[in-house]
């Protein structure tokens, strides 16, 4: 009798996003009341689950910040010095303070003319300005309707001669209720921060007040901060302690095997010197999960699922993401660690998936790679805008930044490079925010059709049928001409 497979090939079956679909449930959950508050990591609460992946054209300040105040969170990129990665840290954490500090403020010199400080208010884009003297000291304040004409202000005139010298200020203690109040019973559109001997420590703006009010599901810290993490390498002890120092939120050690004994050993020790919290990754499977869970603050998933990435095809290993992310799930919500799935994510229904089979929130580098707040320039191919996006491990990326998120040596020559992604471009697609909306627009969409009101309610009760290839392609726009594209779904995806 001869066996019909040799026991090599009696495997099991790992499924991705198209392999399943969520079994619609009875609701009364309208999609609009869907509550996607979750957590990223152990301590770390968001208001929508979504996370903007580290990678050099995805995620830098301008993106981070971005996220944020749209209820997510960004992850700063490593391919940059520890200095610069400090001062990108600072400017999340920095961009919504209350208070703009003094190194920060356009001032007028008590010196200058009225025509120069209006040019120069001009130039900086501000509508007003401290005056100030060589000592810090603020000696006044003009702003730009001290000055029209019509005021028969002459422009040869010292500033001092136009300026309003009753100056209303406030001390570095103001909240942000308190100066809205000052600025609206004075009529006021600023206000120096002054110290006690009346230098200049910072400004407060009304446009600033409204810029918070605008964000009401930012994601803050504890001081209104904004939230922020970056990647460390699992080695970079310095680097995780100095993005710690700058206040990061959390850390991601950063790698595409986690489940390397020699990278664990690196995360344990970086968790063990830092205070933010620490998510590990990336892994796809319960015997890595089991490895993590006694330390992580959070695990992230993702073996070669992302669309730039070609692992699987490299090193002939990987993990269907949505088998990754449920195995990885089982282990960790035993233990109270949140997971979260990184990579392949098109369309909204994938991110929904991910969090059906486990995740708590969702990574996605393509899918904002074309906005406006990621790094680089917009480019026209035929008559169509794109921006670039790489691989973390294409030759590009590897170049300007380390080798050993795939625990490789630095190669002496490029040819000796060995990658695991592409470089590429990705349709330009404008703001972030629309991206957003969509994304989590269609997770509570997904929400509604299971009959799930909060994201742990969606977990338990989400089940899953599995996809024939015929079922697949009934789920897409089909036996159609596509004559206007939709905001959330272009024909050239498929
Ligand atoms: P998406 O599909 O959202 O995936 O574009 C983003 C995720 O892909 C991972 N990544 C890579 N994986 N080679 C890989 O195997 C690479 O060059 C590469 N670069 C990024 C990463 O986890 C990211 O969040």
């Amino acid at each position: 009798e001869h066996e019909p497979y040799s026991s090599k090939l009696r495997v099991p079956e790992a499924l991705t996003f198209d392999d399943v679909l969520l079994r619609p449930k009875e609701s009364r959950v309208e999609p609009d009341d869907a509550d996607l508050t979750s957590r990223v990591s152990k301590s770390i609460e968001v208001s929508v689950p979504i996370i903007s992946a580290a990678m050099d054209t995805v995620t830098e300040s301008e993106m981070a910040v971005a996220m944020a105040r749209h209820g997510g969170l960004g992850v700063l990129h490593r391919n940059m010095n520890v200095d610069e990665m400090v001062e990108e840290i600072h400017r999340v954490k920095s961009a919504d303070d209350l208070i703009i500090p003094t190194d920060s403020v356009v001032t007028a010199d008590p010196e200058m003319t009225v025509r120069e400080v209006d040019e120069m208010m001009v130039r900086e884009g501000v509508g007003g300005a401290p005056v100030v003297n060589t000592r810090g000291e603020v000696l006044g304040i003009i702003s730009s309707t001290d000055i029209r004409p019509h005021l028969e202000v002459n422009e040869d005139d010292a500033v001092t001669e136009a300026m309003t010298d009753e100056v209303i200020t406030a001390s570095e203690d103001i909240d942000a209720r308190d100066a809205f109040d000052l600025m609206y019973e004075h009529k006021i559109e600023r206000v120096p921060v002054v110290d006690d001997e009346n230098l200049l420590v910072g400004l407060v703006t009304m446009q600033g007040i409204l810029q918070r009010r605008e964000y009401g599901e930012a994601v803050r810290d504890d001081d209104g901060r904004l939230r922020c993490g970056v990647a460390v390498g699992p080695f970079e002890t310095d680097r995780a302690e100095a993005a710690d120092e700058a206040g990061v939120d959390i850390l991601f050690i950063d790698c595409a095997h986690a489940h390397n004994l020699n990278v664990i050993e690196g995360a344990r020790e970086i968790k063990e010197s830092v205070d933010a919290d620490v998510v590990v990754g990336n892994v796809g499977t319960r015997e890595a999960a089991e490895d993590l869970v006694d330390f992580a603050d959070g695990i992230k998933v993702g073996i070669g699922p992302g669309s730039i990435c070609t692992t699987r095809v490299v090193s002939g290993s990987g993990m269907p993401q949505i088998t990754a992310v449920s195995q990885v799930a089982d282990v960790a919500s035993r233990h109270d660690v949140p997971v979260i799935a990184d990579g392949g994510i098109r369309y909204s229904g994938d991110a929904i998936k991910s969090i059906a089979a486990g995740a708590d929130a969702v990574m996605l580098g393509s899918y904002f790679a074309g906005t406006e707040e990621a790094p680089g320039r917009v480019v026209t191919m035929n008559g169509k805008k794109y921006k670039q996006y790489r691989g973390m491990g294409s030759v590009g990326a590897m170049k300007s930044g380390d080798s050993d998120r795939y625990l490789k040596d630095e190669p002496q020559d490029d040819d000796e490079y060995v990658p695991e992604g592409v470089e590429a471009a990705t349709p330009y697609k404008g703001t972030l925010e629309s991206e957003l909306h969509q994304l989590a627009g269609g997770m509570q969409s997904g929400m509604g059709y299971v009959g799930g009101e909060t994201i742990p309610e969606f977990k338990e009760r989400s089940e899953f049928v599995r996809v024939s290839a015929a079922g697949q392609a009934e789920s897409h726009a089909h036996d159609v001409v596509i004559t206007d594209e939709a905001p959330n779904y272009s024909p050239a995806d498929e």
